[in-house]
């Protein structure tokens, strides 16, 4: 494992288009920008067709001379890289930063050696990491920046449907330890965002499958019409990509801004996702590699489960999504004897707080409250419930 360094040396192309989705979606890709602020600072999110003439923009304006430095990774390398650089005219001279595509590359090796390649370029205070990638390459290279030199500013570009959905957007920046998930990390920033739903033509469809988990969390979570567009254009139905996508990140903006730091409302964005590091975390120990968004949609069937049985989520709702999610979504390998293993892992979750798991639950499709008590054998319950869903 490895990160190279070195200056763009493939001839620029236009980026291939490849076939989207087994979704029925259509991109409108309407440009437009807002600037907000959060924590003191104004970051500025651009989205639709001319979203990198923003970031053009902004280059001009506020870092005329800085260096800049461009975070890809293997597949970002090949696919994004040539089409921001051909955009941006800014960037002809940004030094690029690769590291191999995945999940593995989240870690302090990794860390260390962007760290090591910053210095050794003579990156200083005044100088900008560009992240054009996915939502390892964004977490990663937030987490370098936002400690590098105690700080240096960072531009998320996200390339996946995760990525544009969830983790791009949030501040969390941060890498894996000791093989669990998301340990070491800050809340920073990026000072931009810049979305182009252009890249999603070369994203694997089985990325685009665990980016729709995110949206549809969003749905269960904040707005019962959006769950169940989101379901319609699964299931063939046309719908503009766009719209659902802008739909989805505004509910994660308006949350996050009332809760930047995760003190209370912003924990319901973690629907799914207590019992989905679990799974990830498992299935990496057992060198079985599962994406994300798979493990969150298995997360969500069981805390669903869990609204049942505490939050009064009706059982008809229930079934619906329980179903939803297991046809569209790859069983996570594990059984019964594997559940004691996977309490483990959730004891070492950021959610327990005094030896109780607090746990946001659905009352409602489009509603979420937080629960402070889940008790260790309604977990082992709702593990059961997954491994029975159908
Ligand atoms: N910070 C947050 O708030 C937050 C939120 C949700 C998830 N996350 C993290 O995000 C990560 C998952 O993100 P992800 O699913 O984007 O994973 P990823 O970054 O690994 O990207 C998925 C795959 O798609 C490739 N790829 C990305 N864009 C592409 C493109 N346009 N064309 C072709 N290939 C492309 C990548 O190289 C990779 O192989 C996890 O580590 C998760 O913990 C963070």
């Amino acid at each position: 494992m490895g990160v190279i360094f070195n200056r763009f040396s493939v001839p620029l192309q236009s980026i291939t288009v490849a076939r989207f989705a087994d979704m029925c979606c259509t991109f409108a890709r309407t440009a437009q920008s807002v600037s907000i602020k959060l924590k003191d600072q104004y970051m500025i999110i651009a989205f639709g067709e001319n979203s990198l003439d923003k970031l053009e923009e902004l280059l001009l304006s506020k870092y005329l001379l800085a260096k800049y430095f461009i975070l890809v990774d293997t597949n970002t390398s090949e696919h994004c890289l040539p089409h921001l650089l051909e955009t941006c005219e800014s960037l002809q001279e940004a030094e690029i930063l690769e590291i191999p595509d995945g999940e593995d590359s989240k870690c302090l090796e990794i860390v260390q050696q962007l760290w090591g390649g910053l210095l050794d370029s003579e990156a200083d205070r005044e100088s900008v990491l560009l992240n054009l990638g996915g939502g390892v390459v964004t977490d990663i290279g937030g987490f370098v920046a936002a400690t590098f030199k105690r700080g240096i500013d960072f531009i998320n570009i996200p390339t996946s449907l995760l990525g544009m959905t969830d983790a791009a957007y949030g501040g969390k920046t941060g890498i894996n330890f000791h093989q669990l998930k998301n340990q070491i990390g800050t809340f920073t920033h990026p000072v931009g965002i810049f979305y182009d739903t252009v890249f999603l033509e070369t994203l694997p469809n089985d990325h685009l499958r665990s980016g729709t988990a995110e949206m549809l969390k969003h749905g269960l979570i904040a707005d019962a019409a959006l769950y169940h567009q989101l379901k319609a254009a699964t299931a063939g139905f046309a719908h503009d990509f766009d719209a659902l996508l802008e739909k989805s990140l505004h509910i994660k903006m308006a949350i996050v801004e009332e809760d930047q730091n995760e003190k209370h409302v912003r924990k319901k964005l973690n629907f799914g996702h207590t019992f989905g590091h679990a799974f990830e975390s498992f299935c990496a120990e057992n060198g079985h590699h599962i994406h994300h968004g798979d493990a969150v949609a298995a997360g969500m069937i069981a805390e669903s489960y869990l609204s049942a049985k505490k939050a009064n989520l009706p059982a008809l709702e229930l079934e619906d999504i329980s179903h939803f999610l297991t046809m569209s979504f790859p069983k996570v390998p594990f059984e019964k004897e594997d559940i004691p293993t996977l309490l483990q892992y959730m004891n070492h979750d950021k959610k327990m707080k005094y030896e109780q798991l607090q746990l946001p639950l659905l009352k409602a499709i489009g509603s979420c409250e937080i629960f402070d008590s889940v008790e260790v054998s309604e977990l082992s319950e709702a593990f059961l419930y997954y491994l029975d869903s159908k």
